[in-house]
């Protein structure tokens, strides 16, 4: 066991990001009063090429006028393979007003593309004496980028967040789907001539979990393409959360509500969490590093694993 303990990630909600193109500004209200914790406006994929200029003026006008709450603000912006992102991040940083908490960067391919983004983001934020801290997400969507995923997530203290963009990233992979998320077709295996179908995110998901939880960032589930399958979308989310997530995008308000079910615990899980907690408190007075709890063992890792259920739960009810 290394000496260093696992920093903690930042304490804030992100259970659901709710995504909206810039180029369609008549969402953004409707998007400010969802129940998402995280709103990320978006310069990059749902804009065509010739709309970048406009959105980046929605956005930039949206994020002074629209009142946001407590929601976590975040612009999604190109890419560093385009030649649009430079100019994302110099009209926001130069124009956008305070409010603005996050800057996402997708397509994230090493730690040399977040420093390329912070410089930018450094001194034109100096040069216009910007007082307010611009955090980063980014979005491991890549075969480069899970190669390093830890470099990633290690490159900036302005990174806060990785989410898996699971349709650019199957394409960067070669993967044969179409699919954004969600079990596929061929990808299952055969038990007693049973056909069941294996996670073909898991392998992706369980690395970006490893390399946030070992730099104190949130890992988070990327987008589900079919919004009409709410019960797809669960399915996958539960196993999200399951793997350590803390939370998943919606691209449509119908999945906000899916996602803040998830990724909240239930009252019977934090009751449970925090009877853990009391059973572990009454060993540790009598002398004993383990116990019982309704019939099974609970030792002093269990108190950690109850610690983030109710911590999360403090966090939602705060
Ligand atoms: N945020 C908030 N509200 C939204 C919304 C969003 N992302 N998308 C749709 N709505 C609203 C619609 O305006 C409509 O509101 P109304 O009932 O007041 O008229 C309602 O939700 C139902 O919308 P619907 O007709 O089902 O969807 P649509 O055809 O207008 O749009 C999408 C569907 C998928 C194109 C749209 O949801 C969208 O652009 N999603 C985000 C895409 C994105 O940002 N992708 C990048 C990340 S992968
Ligand atoms: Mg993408």
């Amino acid at each position: 066991m290394s000496f260093r303990t696992q920093p903690l990630p930042p304490a804030r909600l992100n259970r659901c990001q709710l995504f909206g193109p810039g180029s369609r500004e008549s969402l953004f209200e409707k998007m400010a009063k969802s129940a998402a914790d995280v709103i990320n406006l978006d310069l990059e994929d749902s804009v065509a090429p010739g709309d970048k200029d406009r959105a980046r003026a929605n956005i930039i006008q949206a994020i002074g006028d629209i009142d946001w709450g407590d929601k976590t603000l975040s612009v999604r912006i190109n890419g560093l393979d385009t030649p649009f992102w430079y100019r994302d991040v110099v009209d926001l940083l130069e124009q956008a007003g305070e409010r603005l908490d996050q800057i996402m960067i997708p397509k994230a391919g090493n730690a040399g593309d977040i420093y390329a983004v912070d410089a930018l983001v450094t001194a034109v934020g100096r040069a216009k004496g910007r007082s307010r801290r611009i955090n980063f997400e980014a979005i491991i969507e890549s075969a480069a980028g899970i190669c390093h995923v830890e470099e990633i997530a290690a490159s900036s203290p302005r990174m806060q967040a990785i989410s898996l963009g699971a349709a650019d990233f199957a394409a960067s992979m070669g993967m044969a789907t179409t699919g954004i998320g969600g079990t596929q077709e061929n990808y299952y295996m055969i038990r007693d001539g049973q056909k069941y179908w294996p996670d073909p995110w898991h392998w992706a998901q369980t690395a970006i979990v490893a390399a946030c939880r070992t730099h104190g960032l949130l890992p988070v589930d990327g987008p589900f393409g079919d919004f009409s399958d709410q019960d797809g979308f669960l399915a996958q989310a539960r196993r999200s959360a399951t793997l350590g997530m803390v939370g998943k995008w919606a691209i449509h308000p119908s999945q906000v509500a899916l996602a803040n079910e998830v990724f909240s615990p239930s009252e019977a899980a934090v009751t449970e969490a925090r009877e853990i907690l009391a059973a572990m408190e009454k060993a540790k007075a009598e002398g004993a590093g383990a116990t019982v709890y309704k019939g099974r063992l609970v030792d002093i890792a269990s108190i950690k694993q109850a610690e983030v259920i109710v911590r999360q739960a403090e966090l939602i009810s705060s």
